[in-house]
């Protein structure tokens, strides 16, 4: 299995999350983050500034798949629907992950991202 991180633009939320939705991927963690990247959070050079890095509102994505195949999907059409050209349209991390559980079955690993099984109907 595989977890992909991707922090990108504010604006682009709900573009990204269309494409997603686009490819059939069923389980997303979205959070308002925080951060800055190598331009420590300047748009543009301030002439002079000693001033610490700044923190610019971001959205950060977290989606778990199945296979290497499913994780470079996911990569690629976030890559494109996050893409302006501009400085700080965001990163994708994307790492192995040893262990997914599903709370209502116990299910694990593959089966744990899998579609669930609806509940057996009590009569
Ligand atoms: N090395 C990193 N580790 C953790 N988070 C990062 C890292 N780099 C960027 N981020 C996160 O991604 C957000 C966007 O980063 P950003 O797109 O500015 O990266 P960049 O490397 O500066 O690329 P660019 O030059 O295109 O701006 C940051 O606000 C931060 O939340
Ligand atoms: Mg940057």
């Amino acid at each position: 299995m595989f977890k992909i991180e991707a922090i990108v633009r504010e604006e682009k939320l709900e573009d990204v999350k269309e494409a997603l939705f686009g490819i059939e991927v069923r389980g997303i963690t979205v959070s308002q983050v925080m951060g800055c990247g190598t331009q420590m959070g300047y748009t543009h050079k301030v002439r002079g500034s000693v001033s610490a890095m700044t923190m610019l509102p971001k959205v950060k994505f977290e989606i778990v798949v199945s296979t290497p195949n499913w994780a470079q999907k996911v990569i690629n059409v976030i890559r494109e629907a996050a893409w302006t050209g501009e400085v700080g349209d965001g990163k994708i991390f994307c790492y192995e992950l040893d262990r997914a559980i599903r709370i209502r079955t116990g299910e694990e690993g593959f089966m744990a991202i899998q579609p669930g099984a609806p509940t057996p109907a009590k009569d």
